[in-house]
């Protein structure tokens, strides 16, 4: 094995040091001559900014522009506001939507308008039907309230239907859908087709039907609080003759609604013969009962016209649904979330306008025991709801229950039409994140909903009102409303697009999940106003969408 000897050290050492020295100078250069080494800067911004949103280019259907020629009423403020979004929007299909629906009401539905300022009055009809609806008409009229600051002519118009309302509800608070009004000009129309037999009996000249609808009172608030909002002028609303008659009435209801079915009043089996002839407001003496001759057992109620048998707890009584359906158990919690928000709301408008007042003079009394009543009832209602309609479910751990009796029974599922479980966020009464609204919704937009229907063209909630298969419109858009998930957003928006291309450029009342060309009611005109309203909602929180 061969050894290092003193000559090879002496040969390695200086070439070792010539090795070490060319590398060190080339170090020297390099260090000298390029830059630094730096961390590259990041792509994404700091927290605090938007982060970029790649653009979104819907696919487009060619939806077509359907606004008659001849408008029954025209707001310049809405049209102005419809054309300055032409260049703003890129999904052409979304804008021509738009069009079609926001001003769909003012449009086709105004059937009366009297323009005098200090009373003015607005008879809207649904659309096919044409009777006004209290519900209806609130959410037809709803989606221009943010446009009466800007256009006098149209504020009234809004105020008008506040005002026929409160006419209609203080001559009968039961009732959910009414004739042109008695002090309106005479037209000939349609009659109602009256072979109900119900208490209180009223006058079919005024009344198109007797359903007794809690969300009919909810609506009639919450149309009140929203024009208050808008305008800040409360004194208009809560010192009007019919406004304030028609408040008493309804509490009236609202109290015997949320005793014990039992006992019920006395009443005779034998339809009312008495004829009902003058605009005398109905006798609320004996409660409310509804019959009709009908092989649709949603049409009527049972019990001789009781309906479904409750226990008192704090909630109020609903006959019907929202849809016009019978309620399986009367306390129906998406109305009486609308309401407790509504009288709650409602209070409060009132003290500020007693502050404003001077509250202890006294013609303000009948102001001071709104406010009390309305606070108390309520917060009674609220609190009912959180006792006695949360349910522990299975799957989806604690949800709301649609309708309850207090006697410990329960119906989970969801109608389409509003008050709904879906649009409780949008009704005011909870935010969009709370754990049980977000439980609630997992369950009724899944087959655990009864009505939740899934097909080949769509997936969403429908009713009993059209039956199997058939997905409402309205509850795809207070899905967009409810959702916080913009993937989602965009599919229902474009199966919205997909449906208006089959069913006439506008809203419908429902469709079928595998055949959209199959649909009811072309001339839906709440639906139409929701339609123009979620799209304006798109435009705000997703800009990038429309
Ligand atoms: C409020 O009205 C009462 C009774 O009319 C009167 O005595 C009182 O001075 C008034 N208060 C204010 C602050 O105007
Ligand atoms: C829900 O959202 C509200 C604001 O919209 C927020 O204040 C609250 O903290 C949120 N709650 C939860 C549980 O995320
Ligand atoms: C958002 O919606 C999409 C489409 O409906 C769904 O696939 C996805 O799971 C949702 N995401 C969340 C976080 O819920």
């Amino acid at each position: 094995m061969p050894s290092f000897n003193d000559r090879t050290i002496k040969k390695v050492i200086p070439l070792s040091l010539l090795v070490f020295f060319i590398i060190l100078v080339n170090f020297i250069i390099i260090y000298r001559y390029t830059e630094p080494y730096e961390e590259p800067e990041l792509a994404t911004p700091p927290a605090d900014e938007e982060p970029e949103i790649p653009p979104y280019n819907a696919p487009q259907y060619g939806l077509e522009f359907v606004r008659p020629k001849e408008r029954k009423f025209v707001s310049p403020v809405l049209e102005k506001y419809i054309k300055s979004l032409e260049l703003k929007m890129k999904d052409k299909d979304l804008y021509i939507l738009l069009q079609n629906c926001l001003p769909n009401t003012l449009d086709t539905t105004v059937e009366w308008f009297n323009e005098d300022k200090s009373d003015p009055r607005t008879f809207l009809i649904t659309g096919d039907i044409p009777a006004m609806w209290i519900r209806d008409s609130a959410n037809q009229i709803a989606p221009y309230l943010r446009f009466i600051n800007e256009d006098e002519k149209l504020r009234d118009l809004v105020f008008g239907v506040i005002q026929v309302q409160a006419s209609y509800l203080h001559y009968d608070p039961y009732a959910n859908a009414f004739m042109r009004p008695w002090y309106a000009p005479k037209k000939e129309g349609r009659k109602a087709s009256n072979t109900d037999n119900v208490i209180p009996a009223y006058n079919p000249e005024f009344v198109w039907e007797s359903k007794y609808e809690l969300d009919s009172i909810g609506h009639f608030l919450q149309l009140t609080n929203d024009y208050i909002d808008t305008t800040g002028d409360i004194e208009r609303v809560v010192t009007s003759e019919d406004w304030l008659r028609a408040i008493p009435r309804i509490f009236t209801v609202l109290e015997d609604q949320m005793q014990s079915t039992w006992p019920a009043p006395k009443f005779s089996l034998k339809a009312s013969t008495k004829k009902i002839n003058d605009p005398e407001p109905v006798s609320l003496a004996r409660g409310y009962r509804f019959r009709r001759y009908t092989d649709r057992p949603t049409e009527t109620l049972g019990e001789y016209g009781l309906g479904g048998i409750t226990k008192k707890c704090g909630l109020i009584r609903s006959a019907f649904r929202p849809s016009d359906d019978a309620t399986t158990f009367p306390y129906l919690i998406p109305s009486n979330a609308q309401l407790s928000v509504q009288l709650i709301k409602l209070s409060k408008h009132i003290q500020v306008f007693l502050e404003s007042k001077n509250e202890t003079r006294s013609e303000f009394n009948m102001q001071q025991d709104i406010h009390f009543s309305s606070k108390e009832l309520g917060e009674t209602i609220r609190k009912a709801i959180y006792e006695h309609a949360v349910v522990k479910h299975a799957v989806f751990g604690e949800v709301f229950a649609f309708e309850v009796d207090c006697f410990g029974s329960q119906l989970l599922m969801d109608d389409a039409n509003t008050p709904s479980l879906l649009s409780l966020p949008v009704l005011g009464f909870l935010e969009k994140n709370d754990t049980i609204y977000r439980n609630t919704r997992d369950m009724i937009l899944s087959e655990w909903n009864p009505w939740y229907f899934k097909g080949k063209f769509a997936k969403g909630i429908g009713g009993p009102h059209t039956g199997q298969d058939m997905v409402w419109p309205m509850s795809l858009l207070m899905q967009i409303q409810t959702s916080t998930n913009e993937s989602e957003v965009r599919q229902l928006v474009d199966v919205l697009k997909r449906m208006a291309k089959k069913t006439g450029n506008l809203m419908c009342e429902s469709f079928d999940v595998n055949k959209p060309t199959v649909f009811t009611r072309s001339w839906f005109s709440w639906a139409n106003g929701l339609a123009g309203t979620t799209i304006l909602q798109i435009i705000q929180d997703y800009p990038h969408l429309a």
